[in-house]
């Protein structure tokens, strides 16, 4: 039977390679190391647990909430932005809490994309940035990452040569998977851009608050004049370790909200009362959970990049998210990051994420989360070691060395 329309636009995950792979390891008694995917071990900090068990106790929380938020919680987030970046918004019109920024942003490519419209995306990149638009009929042009002249640069390219002009720009600081971050000159010099030529921007934020440098990553609705053509994503999921809860926001440009919403409105009831209320006492905290979880984060950062360097890989220290970028190894780039990864979990019992799977510039790198204790880290080190120590001659039973991607 022919694929449906949509799903031929959804090629089968890449990771999904690399999780089977992983599932047969550890069916045959295999100690796999898990620094694949990007879900937080940590457990959600006590009090917001507390807070969840408290008010499932009220029936009156068991009933359809809002689809756009309770306002308590569009409030919290409000004042968060006050907060954190010095924005005021409306909770009332600039805020909408989302089912997981993941879900936000899906279903905001989805409120805004007509058949053909051109979107800017950088890539390598979260899948859901690309292939949102995608499923909603969007074509996809590919930008730089790095936040200097190069974007720019290629940004002036994508408007003189794309048709119809770009619908929407895409950005993610610091970035998933290179962790990359931004600096408010550029955000200054994307929305000048983007007000010149009426394209909508839409920043992904989802790691605000994990950064290990002394300047906090800047929102892109610090720059004045921005709310005008932004939408801003967050999430509790890292910030709070709260992946499961399914919580994140949209706030910007009214317009835009009223979009997101629209379509929200159509298609769910909003996340359970309970969760929202949770969510709100997290906002509201003081904000010393945000800073274990960012030490913890830390700790682990840097006893990866010494036990790793130590194994014989140099991989630079990520300034923000869970994540490091990691070079795939000289020796062995020319077979790519998926045979790469493949190997590491057949040889070294470690899972890593193939960058190919964030997009093809990504291919020669792998992406490391740091989602295993120290301990465990320094393990997968230790195998990593004894794996680049062993003769090529080895390698050639699993993949061949001279396969050309
Ligand atoms: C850049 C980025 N955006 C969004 C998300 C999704 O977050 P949420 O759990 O809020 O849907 C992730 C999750 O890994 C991410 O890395």
């Amino acid at each position: 039977m022919e694929e449906f329309h949509k799903v031929r636009r959804l090629p089968p995950y890449v990771f999904e390679q690399v999780n089977r792979l992983k599932a047969s390891a550890r069916a045959a008694g295999a100690d796999i190391i898990d620094l694949g995917m990007g879900n937080p071990d940590l457990p959600t900090p006590q009090s917001i647990v507390d807070k969840l068990c408290e008010v499932v106790q009220d029936p009156r929380t068991h009933r359809y909430s809002t689809s756009k938020g309770i306002p308590g919680l569009r409030k919290a987030q409000a004042r968060y932005y006050e907060r954190r970046f010095g924005v005021k918004l409306d909770p009332d019109a600039q805020v909408v809490a989302t089912l997981g920024s993941k879900e936000g942003f899906a279903n905001m490519a989805q409120a805004i994309t007509a058949p053909g419209d051109v979107v800017l995306c950088p890539n390598p990149t979260y899948p859901i940035h690309a292939f949102g638009f995608i499923m909603s009929g969007g074509v996809i042009r590919s930008m730089t990452v790095e936040p200097d002249d190069s974007f720019f640069y290629s940004l002036e390219r994508a408007v003189r040569h794309s048709i119809p002009k770009p619908l929407a720009l895409i950005l993610n600081y610091p970035s998933n998977p290179t962790a990359h971050v931004a600096d408010p000159d550029f955000y200054k010099d994307v929305v000048a851009f983007a007000r010149r030529h009426d394209i909508i921007i839409l920043s992904d934020l989802a790691y605000a608050e994990l950064y290990y440098c002394d300047t906090p990553p800047p929102s892109v609705l610090e720059v004045p004049g921005a709310i005008d053509v932004a939408v801003e994503f967050t999430s509790m999921s890292k910030t709070f370790s709260m992946p499961g809860w399914r919580m994140g926001f949209a706030v910007g440009n009214e317009r835009l909200i009223a979009a997101l919403s629209r379509v929200k409105s159509y298609l769910d009831y909003g996340a359970f009362t309970p969760i929202q209320v949770a969510a709100t006492t997290a906002l509201n905290g003081d904000g010393s959970e945000i800073e274990m979880v960012r030490d913890t984060y830390r700790r682990r950062r840097d006893v990866m990049v010494e036990s790793f360097a130590n194994a014989g890989w140099d991989v630079p220290a990520p300034q923000a998210t869970m994540f490091a970028w990691a070079p795939v190894p000289e020796r062995f780039r020319e077979i790519g990051s998926l045979e790469f990864s493949k190997l590491l979990i057949e040889k070294a019992d470690v899972a890593v994420a193939p960058g190919v799977g964030f997009g093809e510039y990504g291919d020669d790198y792998v992406r490391i989360a740091l989602v295993e204790n120290e301990h465990r880290i320094r393990q997968a080190a230790r195998n990593i070691k004894r794996f680049l120590a062993s003769k090529d001659e080895s390698m050639q039973n699993v993949v061949q060395l001279n396969t050309r991607r």
